[in-house]
């Protein structure tokens, strides 16, 4: 073991050496820490200062890797390149194996920079990998057409329920996440983004990412909404209904029909389908799960967005689309309506299952929420409407992070400062012994 690595540190130096610049993939590529989501760890590998220098990528070490993740290596190769760098792999001969370099041949990747170059290639990947290059209306035609053949065995509301996300997913990376080379007489010439699916038969279950080197949601949704504080907040933003970074560059009331919608109706189909999305965007994570949404800060970023999604297939899934989305855009219109109303009585507005999920219980994210939006709206002496439509329970220790210090500091005004809608008896619950233990002995003292 020792050996073979103290070899490879020494082919790295040698590399060095002639002014190459060696990035080795580690053992495992994939987004998994055992049973767990890591995206850390695939993140810390890439590399994004290096410009105008030979790169040698490394396979040699890499045993495993997963598609979704060796897509990412595609985007940042071309990353690379568009930083005039000239970009090599090594250690991809071996094949057979089931290794990295099959899963990097099985997506056809090896042609990526031809890909890169010539608007009317893309990979030639195995019918059961697709990978895609996305940068105009002809891959987008392209990668749905992949989509349904991939998925034609499935029911056929899976089917049309996919081809929604996915969709969706596209025109956001084709409109909002355009990347361009940085370098040389091409600078204006377009990175394309990717779509790449896998399906894992033998646990049936769906996984595809789709993934762009593009300015990112903060950034593009700042256009419309100055003051999002990072890409977590921002993360969190472009999942509310009619939230849209096109807002602040076009008229709004002609934008307003259906813009905003995409990740709003994607997010609640994923919840809806038993799935997961998670979503990365500079250091911001956002995952949706059936249950819960939770967001993290992550130590490596990633410049542009990425989304992955995983499906489990079931049987014999009781659903239907036109139904579902009906329901889902009946909620968002609800909610705005709700939203507007409360605006204009000087009240803030939060629909706890969009930001929380269906079992809101992210402690840290109730305390964040607390302390940015919460409190300083009561400082400006607004009232809050919490609405908990959707929401099954949430246990006392989320409820008492995100309102015990906004009830001590209002005493009994709390009683008519923060109101309630569409809240459980069990929540109604929770949330009046809250409010009795924070006031009784409070400053009120009664
Ligand atoms: N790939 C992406 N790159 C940059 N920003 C994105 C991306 N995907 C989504 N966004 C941001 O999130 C917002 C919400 O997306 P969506 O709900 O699909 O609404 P719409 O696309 O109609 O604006 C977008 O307006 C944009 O600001
Ligand atoms: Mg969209």
């Amino acid at each position: 073991m020792s050996d073979w690595k103290s070899e490879l540190s020494n082919l790295k130096k040698s590399i060095n050496g002639s002014g190459k610049i060696n990035l080795q993939l580690p053992p495992y590529f994939n987004f998994k820490d055992h049973d767990a989501y890591d995206f850390d760890k695939a993140l810390q590998f890439f590399q994004w200062d290096i410009h105008g220098k030979q790169v040698v990528i490394d396979f040699s070490a890499c045993q495993s890797a997963n598609y979704q993740a060796l897509s990412l290596l595609v985007l940042y190769s071309w990353r690379l390149k568009s930083n005039g760098c000239r970009v090599e792999f090594t250690g991809i001969e071996e094949i057979g194996n089931g290794g990295a370099s099959d899963v990097w041949r099985m997506m056809g990747s090896p042609g990526l920079f031809s890909v890169c170059f010539n608007e009317n290639q893309n990979f030639r990947s195995n019918e059961h990998k697709p990978l895609v290059a996305i940068r105009n209306h002809a891959d987008f035609k392209l990668a749905m057409e992949k989509a349904s053949e991939f998925s034609k065995e499935f029911n056929v509301e899976y089917i049309n329920t996919l081809r929604y996300v996915i969709s969706e997913l596209l025109y956001n990376t084709l409109e909002h996440g355009t990347a361009f080379f940085e370098d040389g007489e091409s600078w204006n010439k377009r990175l394309p983004s990717l779509i790449q699916f896998t399906w894992y038969m033998k646990r049936d279950e769906i996984h595809f990412i789709v993934g762009d080197v593009g300015i990112g949601i903060r950034r593009h949704l700042s256009q419309a909404y100055p003051d999002l504080e990072d890409d977590v907040a921002a993360l969190l933003k472009s999942i509310q209904p009619q939230v849209s970074g096109t807002f602040g560059k076009s008229d709004p009331y002609q934008a307003k029909n259906n813009a905003g919608m995409g990740l709003f109706l994607s997010s609640n189909i994923v919840r809806r389908l038993r799935a997961d999305m998670h979503i990365v965007s500079g250091n911001g994570l956002l995952h949706i799960s059936p249950s819960d949404i939770t967001t993290r800060i992550l130590a490596n970023s990633w410049p542009g967005t990425f989304a992955l999604v995983s499906i489990r297939l079931e049987k014999n899934a009781g659903f239907d689309l036109h139904s579902l989305m009906a329901e889902f855009r009946d909620s968002a219109y609800k909610e705005q309506d709700a939203k507007a109303k409360a605006e204009s009585e000087n009240t803030l507005y939060l629909s706890i299952y969009n930001y929380f999920g269906t079992y809101p219980e992210d402690k840290s994210a109730a305390i964040s929420f607390r302390d940015k939006r919460l409190i300083p709206a009561l400082n400006q002496g607004k009232r809050v409407l919490l609405d908990f439509a959707n929401v099954e329970s949430s246990p006392h220790s989320f409820l008492s992070a995100m309102l015990a210090t906004p009830f001590k500091r209002l005493g009994m005004a709390a009683y008519k400062r923060i109101k309630y809608l569409n809240a459980s008896p069990e929540i109604r619950e929770t949330i009046d012994f809250i409010l009795d233990d924070s006031t009784s002995d409070g400053e009120l003292g009664l």
